[in-house]
């Protein structure tokens, strides 16, 4: 394979092959009837109806997002916050333009090049924290695209961390599974049984400094300094000059078309747009609707793996490491294609790639949000692991992320999720660890010929990327109803280990026995996964579909312009 030497995010996309390349022009959603109105949809109502209220004061989708993300935080506190990051794909009607916000959490300057998680460990405590990029990003977005001032987006989130709110089932059995990573703070304020009220006085200060005084106090003002100081007192690695450095960034998404879709995700550190790409790309010439079911499944799995391979061998920050200039190159795309064998599974040791694996749980959260003016946003937001290190900040009540684990901190060793991968994704300092978050938008014709775009994304680690991947061929195909897109059971292989992970329910007796016959180790898991919500957007006539994924408690919540 031969290696580029870019550096840039933008200049290696800009090397990647013309697959990559299809304008967005294109497929931007021109001449459609604007929708009916606005929505947001997301893994928590408070959340949704948080977005919601800045529609209803005037503001676009982009203001809408930040008050969605900002309340997530608080009320979702084991997912995401501004303790993490996380990615916001945005569509900016007015000039049919697509963005990416990259708000990824950067290693602290200690973690050198990982030396630290030899001997202390890269999901609990607060030293698995990156530099946390959400506040960052949430100010970059409402900065450049949102119309209302940031300290609005802020209100419903300072509201919710102060009044407080009922813990639910999941968030109870959230905390169960990690309160013994949880420190003290952690434990006075998260520590509840389903039903009991958490409050969060503290991060209800930290929220109402960063309104009075912009996120910039996040990185250069007191939320800095005291967020540093509890770190060195605690023994976390981040420290001033980190927090400093850190900047969100605007990138060029991923683009790329297939069988008449034009498909919009999630660039680089996110791995997901560009894994996405590799699997329709190795499809590039299949047509999945004739396949009998056996058939698609068993070609679904063997490209995943060939996909993920790939991902976990190759992928990691483009600003530290060179991408493959021919990673997306049809030709190797198409080699691929050739090499499976549609009677037998190819063992992931005879592909080449990294050696064996692990397994775990976890939690982040995804939300799509359109407005009536055919704006839209699919942002998917992470502290990594439940309740992230499991370290709140003592002096500003953020929970901190463990999202150094994202790193190959051992390479060649399983992360959290199972991920076997490589030196591209090993630690180094100010470096982006790779993630699997894909923010996605789908745009195509449905069944009659019009128009439609599918706004999608979900929590769940390494199977994210599986999870849009078959709910957007779900929309793709149109069988089935927009429900099930979501809500059908679910199937990934990530190369290691080498086995289909998949929901109960996900493949019919024949179809498991068959799949079995040709090789497949099949492993069905106890408990469902993923947490999608989608917006499905019908050009013709404006109509907006809110899809709460049915395996969690989300809401669409819609506003009639
Ligand atoms: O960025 C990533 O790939 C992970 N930190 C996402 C973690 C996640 O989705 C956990 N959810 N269940």
């Amino acid at each position: 394979m031969k290696l580029g030497r870019m550096r840039a995010c933008r200049r290696a996309q800009a090397g990647l092959p013309s697959l990559l390349l299809a304008i967005a022009l294109l497929a931007a959603p021109a001449h459609a009837a604007a929708p009916q109105g606005g929505m947001v949809v997301a893994a928590e109502p408070a959340a949704a109806r948080a977005g919601i209220a800045m529609l209803k004061a005037g503001g676009n989708a982009f203001d809408a997002a930040a008050a969605t993300a900002l309340a997530l935080g608080v009320v979702e506190p084991g997912s995401s916050g501004i303790g993490g990051g996380g990615f916001f794909l945005l569509y900016i009607a007015k000039t049919h333009r697509y963005v990416m916000i990259d708000a990824r959490e950067t290693a602290p300057r200690l973690a050198g090049h990982g030396e630290v998680f030899r001997t202390q460990s890269s999901i609990d405590g607060p030293q698995s924290a990156g530099v946390p990029g959400l506040a960052a990003g949430i100010g970059l977005m409402v900065k450049r695209y949102g119309r209302l001032p940031l300290t609005r987006a802020m209100e419903p989130a300072i509201r919710l961390a102060k009044r407080g709110f009922p813990v639910s089932k999941r968030l109870a059995a959230m905390i169960r599974w990690r309160r013994t990573a949880f420190n003290p703070t952690a434990r006075a304020l998260f520590d509840k049984q389903e039903g009991e009220i958490i409050r969060q006085p503290q991060l209800a200060e930290t929220l109402a400094r960063l309104a009075a005084r912009g996120m910039a106090d996040f990185y250069r003002g007191e939320t800095a300094g005291r967020l540093a100081a509890d770190m060195r007192r605690d023994g976390g690695l981040i420290r001033r000059d980190d927090l400093t450095a850190y900047r969100a960034i605007e990138r060029r998404p991923v683009a790329f078309d297939w069988r008449g879709f034009h498909v919009v995700s999630a660039a680089l550190p996110s791995s997901g747009g560009l894994t996405l790409a590799h699997v329709f790309g190795q499809l590039a010439h299949d047509d999945l609707k004739r396949l009998a079911p056996a058939d698609r499944a068993h070609l679904l799995i063997e490209a995943m793996k060939r996909a993920y391979r790939d991902r976990n061998q190759y992928l990691g920050d483009a600003d530290f490491v060179a991408i493959p200039r021919d990673y997306l190159d049809p030709a190797r795309l198409k080699r691929l294609r050739a090499s499976i064998d549609m009677r037998h599974a190819t063992p992931a040791s005879r592909l080449k790639g990294l050696a064996e694996p692990g397994g775990a749980a976890a939690n982040t959260t995804h939300f799509s949000v359109i407005d009536k003016d055919g704006n839209m946003v699919a942002a998917t937001l992470s502290i990594n692991y439940p309740f992230g290190s499991g370290y709140v900040s003592p002096s500003t009540g953020i929970v901190l992320n463990d999202e150094m684990d994202d790193f190959a901190t051992r390479p060649g060793q399983p992360n959290a999720y199972g991920l076997v991968q490589g030196t591209a994704n090993a630690v180094a300092p100010g470096k982006r660890m790779l993630s699997s978050m894909t923010p996605t938008f789908v745009i195509g014709p449905g069944k009659h010929g019009k128009n439609r775009t599918f706004i999608v994304g979900t929590p769940g680690g390494s199977r994210i990327i599986s999870m849009v991947l078959l709910a957007s061929l779900g929309f793709m195909l149109d069988e089935t109803t927009p429900a099930s897109w979501v809500n059908a059971p679910r199937f990934h292989h990530q190369f290691l280990p080498d086995v289909v992970q998949h929901e109960p329910g996900a493949f019919p007796p024949d179809v498991a026995a068959e799949l079995k016959h040709r090789g497949h180790a099949l492993k069905e898991l106890k408990r469902r996964y993923g947490n999608m919500q989608a917006i499905l957007y019908e050009h013709a006539s404006g109509r907006l579909t809110g899809i709460p994924d049915a395996r969690g408690h989300g809401a669409a919540v819609f506003l009639p312009r």
